[in-house]
């Protein structure tokens, strides 16, 4: 009997431990508050506490306290629990937790700061198949937490964006052919940045150009380069890669490229 009673007990608390998970919350400091609900709802008081140290408490006699580096910028909402603290601090990531009603709640959060999301930049590789090229929005985002990736290849004023992964596959089609440029965007809890617009390689305006015949000669000479473009206003970065860099350049000398600019820079 003792023993079934034991093996009882260990079920239990297992089965209370499984389900004591803690969420995660991300914040980027100074950037964004750091928001956190109770798991419950209080009758009469509410603590929290990071790592220990009081935050933030609603006494049972309606009395409000802040504490430490948290006066100033932290709000316990008296009504739902919830502890709102803006601007954050380095030094607020940590464990939190509540007591309810003086009662410890096992669910917590660990909240961590996590870095601004880069610009990106698109970069369409060269691709096997011609018809299909292989594109990424990069852009170092380890330590920027959750990120989600959009995409426009819409061609379309405003953008249109879609939240698709890092890398997608563009392929040549009668869609993607009136589409000139390409852009991605890159956000997480501080904030988005989106990228310059890059020259789709599949591009095909209305009227073509001759293709100039001395590019064509010195085409084979250029292997994988970053070239600066003036594009009208701001300047652009264009990144050629093999296989492409004639139809790229071929693309937007036909649109707005400043071909006397090219030619003193790199003599075609
Ligand atoms: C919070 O604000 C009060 C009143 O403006 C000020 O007296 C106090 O020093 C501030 N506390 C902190 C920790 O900044
Ligand atoms: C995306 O493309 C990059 C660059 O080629 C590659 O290193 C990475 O593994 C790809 N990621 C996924 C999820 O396919
Ligand atoms: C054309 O290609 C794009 C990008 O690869 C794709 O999203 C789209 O569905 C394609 N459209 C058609 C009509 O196949
Ligand atoms: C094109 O570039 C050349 C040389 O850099 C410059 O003199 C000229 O003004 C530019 N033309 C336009 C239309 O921007």
């Amino acid at each position: 009997m003792a023993h079934l009673w034991t093996a009882g007990l260990f079920l239990i608390c297992f089965v209370h431990h499984a389900f004591a998970i803690d969420e995660k919350f991300e914040f980027v400091i100074g950037k964004s508050p750091i928001k956190l609900r109770p798991g419950k709802q209080h009758t009469s008081s509410i603590v929290w506490k990071r790592d220990g140290d009081l935050v933030a408490e609603l006494d049972s006699g309606g009395g409000l306290d802040y504490y430490g580096t948290f006066k100033n910028r932290t709000t316990l909402d008296i009504t739902t629990g919830e502890l709102t603290i803006e601007p954050t601090q380095a030094l607020d990531a940590g464990r939190y937790v509540t007591e309810i009603d003086n009662i410890l709640q096992e669910d917590g959060y660990q909240v961590v700061a996590v870095e601004e999301v880069p610009k990106p930049s698109v970069w369409v590789k060269p691709g096997k198949d011609e018809n299909e090229y292989p594109v990424v929005c990069d852009g170092v985002v380890d330590k920027a937490g959750r990120v989600t990736f959009w995409w426009d290849i819409s061609g379309r004023d405003p953008r249109e964006w879609i939240e698709l992964g890092r890398n997608i596959t563009l392929e040549k089609n009668d869609t993607t052919k009136r589409v000139e440029f390409l852009y991605c965007k890159i956000g997480n809890v501080g904030g988005e940045k989106e990228s310059e617009p890059y020259i789709n390689p599949f591009y095909e305006s209305e009227k073509h150009l001759e293709r100039p015949s001395n590019l064509a000669k010195k085409k084979n000479s250029i292997n994988q380069m970053e070239v600066e473009v003036e594009v009208e206003d701001p300047w652009m970065s264009l990144s050629y890669v093999p296989g492409t860099f004639s139809l790229l350049l071929f693309n937007s000398l036909e649109r707005r490229l400043n071909w006397t600019h090219w030619r003193r820079i790199y003599n075609f």
